[in-house]
């Protein structure tokens, strides 16, 4: 298949139906009448925004989660925005099917609605990045911006999407770290298309920064200052945002998923499939197979799941990781690499390491030589010596890594995350063993699956 031919596969299954069209359509009009209807009642001030890939017509097919921002004028104490809007989002959901509270900077309620997850954030009404005070209030300045400079390249960003999606590159939340779907947007306006960003990776790598926006003209001196920042952040990419100059489109895009992307689009346009869209599922082999193939030994500390969002469990877990891996370095141990993660309620950290005991030589103190212990002593020692009257001998003994480990701990002798520092100290150490529900976590890290960059296409 040439290049065209592959799109035209993708698009056909990536493309919403006119049937889906209609039925998200109607979603958005009922949504947006039960909104209308409960802020009127609640006698608010609030005007509701559908933000997000609905609103700009970017979604995936099957893939339409709503996000309907409710505005609040800017005149609104944070503190007042955040319980009423909470309570605003709760009015609204108890009129769909179900709900629960989310959190993120402030909390919100996500709902359920025929099928569809709707997230409904409050957020200030802003007009320009000179309003923004939440994290999130940039959305319905990002949805204008997009609708306004997209021309009907709706279809080239679904392409990017699913690309991105395909090669596990999509996505800016903290686990993954790649590009964000607005991230997507921009490039794709850009570079004019889907193919025209795959064709600038590493164009766009080198020229590093990219101001759709114009803020270099606009607002040098902010502008300056962001790429400054974000030179000492050492991102791969500065994509000023077209509507804020002080922020960094690309700020949570990792080298590792960069990495990725640069690599998947060379090879994407010198042998293009659908493969690189719809990519089979890993193989999942057997961890112990792969152990005993390695010779090397897996630890595994596994705990309660503290009830922390992802953005401060994570790094908090990586963290931790990082600190057993240099506390058992200066033991002797040689840690291969390590892992992070949670799985059912279970937070795990998971160490490779060349051998799980390790032998130390000790030097014994024994009794004076002239007594029946010494004679005791001298008889059950290889390397004995005297100083002065007294014998001494060298010892080695084995160590198991699990007792050096633990004894780490209890000296405090491992630097952990702040926030789940007693929970790593009390987790349950397994070695070259997990529970059922970790085997595929473990085969993924130990064959180095999660991170190979040469996957078959
Ligand atoms: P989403 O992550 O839902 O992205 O963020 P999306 O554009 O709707 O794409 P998909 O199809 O669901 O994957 C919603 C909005 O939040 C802002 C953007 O304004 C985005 O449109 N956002 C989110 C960011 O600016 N940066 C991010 O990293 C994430
Ligand atoms: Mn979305």
């Amino acid at each position: 298949m040439n290049v065209h031919e592959v799109i035209g596969e993708v698009l056909q299954k990536i493309r919403p139906t006119e049937e889906e069209r209609a039925f998200v359509e109607g979603l958005m009009v009922e949504l947006r009448g039960l909104a209308e209807e409960t802020i009127e009642s609640s006698g608010l001030d609030v005007k509701p925004y559908f933000v997000g890939s609905l609103a700009k017509d970017t979604y995936l097919a099957g893939d339409h989660d709503v996000d309907l921002f409710l505005a609040f004028p800017l005149e609104t104490l944070l503190e007042e925005l955040r319980e009423k809007g909470l309570e605003l989002g709760r009015a609204i959901a108890e009129k769909l099917n179900s709900y629960q509270l989310a959190y993120a900077e402030h909390p919100y309620v996500r709902a359920n609605y025929k099928g569809v997850s709707i997230d409904l954030v409050p957020c200030y009404d802003v007009r320009d990045w000179r309003d923004v005070r939440t994290a999130v209030d940039r959305s319905i300045l990002h949805t204008r911006w997009v609708n306004e400079h997209l021309n009907g390249r709706n279809n080239e960003v679904r392409l990017l999407k699913r690309f991105l999606k395909g090669i596990n590159a999509y996505g800016s939340e903290i686990y993954i770290r790649g590009f964000s779907g607005y991230l997507a947007e921009i490039l794709v306006i850009k570079y004019g298309s889907f193919l025209g960003v795959l064709k600038n990776a590493d164009f766009m790598l080198r020229q590093k920064i990219i101001d759709p926006g114009g803020w270099l003209k606009g607002e040098p001196e902010l502008a300056m200052k962001t790429i400054r920042r974000e030179i000492g952040e050492k991102r791969p990419l500065i994509v000023l945002d077209p509507v804020d100059p002080r922020r960094n489109v690309a700020a949570n895009l990792s080298w590792e998923r960069y990495g990725v992307f640069y690599f998947r689009s060379m090879e994407f346009l010198e042998s293009p499939s659908t493969g690189f869209f719809f990519p089979e599922p890993p193989e999942v082999g057997s961890y112990l197979a792969e152990l005993r193939r390695k010779g090397s030994h897996l630890i595994t500390l596994l705990f309660d799941k503290p009830d922390m969002i992802d953005d401060l469990l994570l790094p908090q877990l990586e963290k931790s990781a990082r600190g057993v891996e240099k506390a058992l370095e200066r033991e002797n141990f040689r840690p291969l690499g390590w892992d992070v993660g949670y799985v059912d309620g279970k937070a795990f950290v998971m160490l490779e390491v060349d051998r799980i005991e390790r032998e130390r030589a000790t030097v014994k103190r024994g009794p004076e030589f002239f007594t029946r212990n010494g004679l005791n002593f001298y008889r059950k020692n290889e390397r004995v010596w005297l100083e002065g009257k007294r014998l001494y001998a060298e010892k080695r003994i084995k160590e198991n890594i699990v007792d050096v480990l633990v004894d780490l701990f209890e000296r405090s002798q491992v630097s952990l995350g702040k926030g789940i520092a007693g929970l790593v100290k009390g987790a349950d150490v397994l070695v070259d063993y997990v529970p059922k529900e970790l085997e595929q976590r473990a085969y993924l890290f130990l064959s180095r699956e999660k991170l190979n960059l040469k996957k078959e296409q």
